[in-house]
């Protein structure tokens, strides 16, 4: 009995050191690639938020700029539109994606979710999903746990089936289940934690031969290792002290929403921020993200979130280099690399030098690395260490890979500051318009209920557009019709834009906001005896993407709808007959579409439609010469969506101007999203990027569709050096 007890262990050792060689395990320290460990940076790209044809280019500037590691969130709904229809071509060809990033040389991060936040449309899930019976999102639910472990299975078995998985020989190091669980988890208690463990064994036991991670998840089951998402993640330590220290989300500056300003995020303290993180035994940093792209189509999420996703990152969400960053930040990583082979041996020391100033030392017998970091924000210091003395700015971390010379340090900038330019290369367009008629109740409506309908459940998010639609009759005898006193109409809405049409004419238009996606319109009507036709034009801007069981925030007109200064007082008119009608007349005869806008009359010169809501412009042109990125100055433009050549570019909301206060920006002292914003008082977005890929030399169609009104002389395509 005694001998075979010993001889177990024995046997299971020997098949952990092969598995260990021939693939990606981890300890304490940091991930371990074929038996070596590493100190690996990382930068997300999501490949829907650019063009196949940019791959390339972004994934060589990554690896240019010191990256060894890509990571990429894996989107479900642009996977699966429909249940068991998958679709992997164009943007959404991850399996191309990934082998090009092999072909350059650089690992993978996959990200599998599949819920993903990322401000992505209804946080990666499809609209389906919130109509599988019986279902609940991101907690202990069958339905749920069956239709997230399907997609999970088909993904890993797509990348086994194409050798992805470094395991395999392929480029993949790492994936990811699931996405900052941990807070949800906190809130919902029990249910939570055992779907934890669930979602935690089942990507386990799916068997891919490399490390999965949880980010923002304290309590990750082994082996799964927890990471930490944040600004900085210096103090982080994951769950178990074997496990390394991973920073999944080092945010490179933060989404820009309509109505918001542009946040920016200095250089000195992301690279401060990273220094700080190896200096204290981090071994991954990603920063999300190094190109952020753009949402095009309708993939942006609810709320609001616009459709540049440019983040600040180091690459531009048009793939240029955002200078300083990108080539501060590559210094940086040249002189982390440097230090690379102390970092990995040993545990580094700390000594305290002064108030708020370190040097930690990772010292082994043949090679040394110091980090000399001074965390006041006010003044720079000197700094005595070993034989010398380092000059060290406030807020900053010199890099000494030898213990002696400073290669880097972090508030040194010697790179370049560009400015952004956008120089028009079509100044004007030769526009033709065509004018949608409000829609309005009839007798042959489909749709009708006495009450008013939640809009996705009426949309399934086929359509932004949903049209509520009721008939008010007027006595003669009220007395508003002598007295001149309008009738105020009232409509409380979950969101997120309404326009009212009375009698066909557009009466006003009420929107929220990213802190508060619900609005309230209340405004004097004109109304007339008999009857009139109320249109209520509700908009989505996006499925929300984050919050605790966002699957069940509402969007649209929910009421109360009421109607005061009658002679009877207020009428409520939330409980009387509405029609509805989903989408706008142009979507359902495809006018962005070639074949699609033969089919009505467009006018133009004279009848040119101007300031006009509900309208839809056309015009043709050829691609500029050159290969410089190019985009859509909106500026005249109020709100709607665009298309070249029949795709769709996103949603332009020019008319959304920034609110906020935008300071002078310090980079030293802790960063939030808040502290350096820039753009105030200006459109949160003026410039929509056109992918070259997406023109022909010549003949391209532009559709613009302006639902609010807009001057289309002022629109003129740049390109961006
Ligand atoms: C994180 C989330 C990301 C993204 C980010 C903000 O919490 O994991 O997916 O949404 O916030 O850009």
């Amino acid at each position: 009995m005694e001998r075979k007890i010993h001889v177990v262990p024995v046997v299971l050792f020997l098949w952990v050191c092969t598995c260990v060689t021939a693939s990606v395990t981890y300890d304490h320290k940091s991930l371990i690639i074929n038996g070596k460990r590493r100190i690996l940076i990382s930068g997300s790209i999501h490949y829907p938020r650019s063009t196949p044809q940019m791959w390339p280019d972004l994934i060589q500037k990554a690896k240019d700029g010191g990256l060894d590691v890509i990571q990429t969130y894996v989107f479900w709904n642009g996977h699966e539109p429909s249940p068991g229809n998958y679709y992997f071509q164009d943007r959404y060809d991850l399996v191309r994606f990934v082998k090009l990033v092999q072909q350059a040389g650089l690992y993978v991060h996959l990200r599998i979710g599949p819920y993903v936040c990322a401000e992505w449309n209804f946080g990666g899930f499809p609209i389906w999903l919130k109509y599988v019976p019986g279902i609940e999102f991101r907690t202990d639910n069958g339905p749920f746990k069956a239709a997230m472990q399907k997609f999970t299975q088909k993904i890993v078995s797509l990348m086994k089936s194409e050798g992805l998985f470094q395991s395999q020989g392929g480029p993949i190091i790492m994936s990811q289940i699931e996405n900052e669980y941990g807070p949800v988890e906190w809130e919902i208690g029990a249910p939570g934690r055992s779907y934890t463990r669930w979602a935690a064994s089942m990507a386990v036991a799916l068997d891919t031969g490399v490390p999965w991670v949880m980010c923002k998840q304290q309590d990750a089951p082994d082996p799964v290792i927890d990471t930490c998402n944040a600004f900085y993640c210096e103090g982080f330590t994951p769950n178990k002290n074997y496990k390394p220290k991973m920073w999944t989300e080092n945010w490179t500056g933060w989404y820009t929403a309509f109505g918001g300003a542009t946040p920016i995020r200095p250089a000195e303290d992301i690279a401060f921020s990273v220094a700080r993180f190896i200096q204290n035994r981090g071994s991954f940093v990603n920063y999300y993200m190094y190109h952020g792209g753009t949402n095009f189509g309708r993939t942006a999420a609810g709320r609001f979130i616009a459709t540049s996703y440019d983040y600040d990152a180091p690459l531009d969400e048009y793939g240029l280099p955002n200078e300083p960053k990108w080539t501060h930040l590559r210094d940086l990583h040249k002189a982390i690399k440097q230090c690379e082979p102390s970092l990995v041996a040993v545990d580094p020391t700390l000594t305290l030098i002064a108030n708020n100033i370190e040097a930690h030392v990772y010292k082994t017998t043949t090679s040394c690395a110091a980090f000399l970091a001074n965390y006041n924000t006010g003044s720079s210091a000197k700094v005595r260490f070993g034989n010398g003395v380092y000059d060290v700015p406030a807020w900053s971390i010199s890099i000494l890979p030898d213990c002696k010379t400073e290669v880097f340090n972090t508030a040194k900038v010697s790179a370049l500051r560009f400015e952004r330019k956008m120089t028009p290369v079509i100044g004007r367009f030769g526009w033709l318009s065509f004018n949608e008629v409000p829609e309005s109740s009839g007798p042959n409506d489909r749709l009708t209920a006495n009450s008013l309908l939640e809009q996705v459940y009426v949309t399934k998010d086929s359509s932004d557009y949903l049209w509520y639609m009721t008939d008010v009759n007027i006595s003669p005898n009220e007395g508003f019709l002598r007295n001149g006193q309008s009738p105020v109409l009232t409509a409380m809405s979950a969101g997120h834009v309404l326009h009212v049409f009375i009698n066909g004419q557009l009466s006003g238009t009420s929107y929220g906001g990213l802190d508060n996606p619900k609005l309230t319109f209340s405004d004097s009507v004109k109304l007339r005896a008999g009857n009139n036709k109320v249109s209520l034009l509700s908009v989505a801007v996006g499925l929300p993407n984050v919050g605790t069981h966002f699957e069940k925030w509402n969007a649209g007109v929910l009421g109360p709808v009421t109607l005061n200064g009658l002679n009877e007082g207020t009428r409520d008119l939330s409980k009387q007959k509405w029609s509805y009608k989903v989408g706008l007349k142009g979507e359902s005869l495809s006018l962005h579409t070639e074949s699609g806008s033969s089919s009505v009359d467009w006018v133009q010169g004279s009848l040119l439609a101007v300031k006009q809501p509900l309208t839809w412009y056309k015009t043709t042109f050829s691609a500029p010469a050159g290969n410089e990125p190019l985009a859509l100055d909106m500026s005249t433009m109020g709100k709607g969506e665009i298309w070249i050549n029949g795709q769709s570019i996103g949603r332009h909301w020019p008319g959304y101007k920034a609110g906020g206060n935008c300071g002078a920006c310090n980079y030293a002292g802790t960063y939030t999203e808040k502290k350096c914003l820039t753009n105030c008082g200006q459109p949160s977005q003026r410039w929509y990027h056109v992918p070259r890929a997406w023109l022909r030399p010549g003949g391209n169609s532009l559709v613009v569709f302006e639902e609010w009104g807009g001057n289309p002389a002022g629109i003129s395509l740049v390109k961006r050096t």
